[in-house]
């Protein structure tokens, strides 16, 4: 079949439909590929290592800049991915960027959440472990983190230049951004409840609450322990439990990521990009503000998140089920019920191929 489909691809047959892969549970568990992902992917590739059918990656995941995000995915999976078929939770944040271009912002999370949103064009963004250094004492748990003890002796190592020292105690934080899972619930928690708490000084005068953004709100999700596990959504409930009863008012904050149906639109705008990146003839057709594919097919693991999600954007989300993450279910998912439910990403993709070429 995979033959005979790129032979019918050199024909250059534009692709009506298009994919969108969940990581998480789906291509991978950690950094473990899971259901044949590396053979499934390859089949969207003809003979040549040319891209032929439009996919990317619609992951809540994130941490690293998009393209350094392509490149682990590329070694991970073998095949060659690009930074524009990377949509992770938080890069929604760019829309951000105006409002917050010059203001000092907290980046927090696993990986380097400073160097995506610097990369976003944020100008004054420090990460929570920098600006956690500045403040003595601040943790009162961190003698006994054999980790933050290395951080506390480096404490003076890369400091984000573009952020005088002296400033953290003179600018208020006007945003902070939980751009991937936490590391270090305790500190975490403890430093944000003290920028949100006081307007964004922590120790001075009270102030308006900071504004805080998630890139998701994934109470667990699937890697590589048997069962789930607690995912940022499970954060934002202890900060905002806590915040709640330290603080008059309650949390504020906004949660990005699926299954909010702008991040399947955006989605959608991208893979048409695809599409006419892989096929001169796309700007022939006029399709006004009707969808250009005929399928988005959406392929996840975790029914509350990606089959909500492609369900509430509707047409032309087809939405695949599989059985590797979060869903271990024989039938369907009652409340969140697929289009299909398959046990693996290797049969979403065989069913798709099979179905449209
Ligand atoms: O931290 C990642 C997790 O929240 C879910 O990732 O790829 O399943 O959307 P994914
Ligand atoms: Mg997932």
């Amino acid at each position: 079949l995979s033959r005979a489909f790129s032979h019918r691809s050199e024909r250059a047959c534009r692709p009506t439909f298009g994919i969108a892969f969940d990581i998480d549970g789906v291509l991978l568990l950690g950094n473990s590929p899971v259901g044949g992902s590396p053979g499934a992917l390859k089949r969207l590739y003809d003979a040549d290592g040319k891209l032929k059918i439009p996919y990317v990656f619609l992951t809540n995941g994130g941490g690293y800049p998009e393209a350094k995000r392509a490149f682990e995915l590329s070694k991970l999976l073998g095949i060659n991915v690009t930074p524009s078929q990377v949509l992770q939770g938080h890069s929604p944040f760019k829309q951000l960027v105006k409002r917050f271009e010059n203001d000092l912002i907290v980046a927090v999370g696993k990986g380097e959440p400073a160097a995506v949103m610097t990369e976003y064009g944020f100008r004054y963004v420090l990460s929570i472990d920098e600006y956690a250094s500045c403040f003595e004492n601040i943790d009162p748990l961190a003698p006994y983190k054999k980790w933050t003890t290395k951080l506390a002796v480096t404490q003076n190592a890369k400091f984000n230049e573009s952020v005088p020292r002296n400033d953290v105690f003179s600018k208020r934080v006007q945003a902070a951004f939980v751009v991937s899972d936490p590391v270090d619930w305790s500190r975490d928690i403890q430093v944000l409840c003290d920028i949100l708490k006081t307007g964004g000084l922590p120790g001075r005068n009270v102030g308006p609450q900071p504004h805080i953004y998630f890139a998701n709100d994934d109470l667990e999700y699937q890697t590589k322990f048997p069962s789930e596990r607690l995912g940022m959504g499970a954060f934002r409930i202890a900060l905002e439990s806590i915040f709640n009863r330290i603080h008059p008012q309650s949390l504020e904050y906004t949660s990005f990521g699926k299954p909010h149906p702008s991040v399947f639109k955006n989605a959608e705008i991208l893979l048409e990009k695809l599409v006419a990146s892989l096929y001169d003839d796309f700007y022939d057709i006029n399709h006004d503000n009707t969808s250009y594919f005929k399928t988005l097919y959406m392929i996840g693991d975790n029914p509350a998140v990606d089959i909500k999600g492609a369900r509430q954007t509707g047409h032309p989300w087809f939405s695949i089920l599989t059985r590797t993450g979060v869903f271990k279910g024989k039938e369907n998912h009652d409340k969140f019920s697929a289009d299909l439910v398959v046990d693996t990403v290797e049969e979403a993709v065989d069913y798709i191929l099979t179905k449209e070429c």
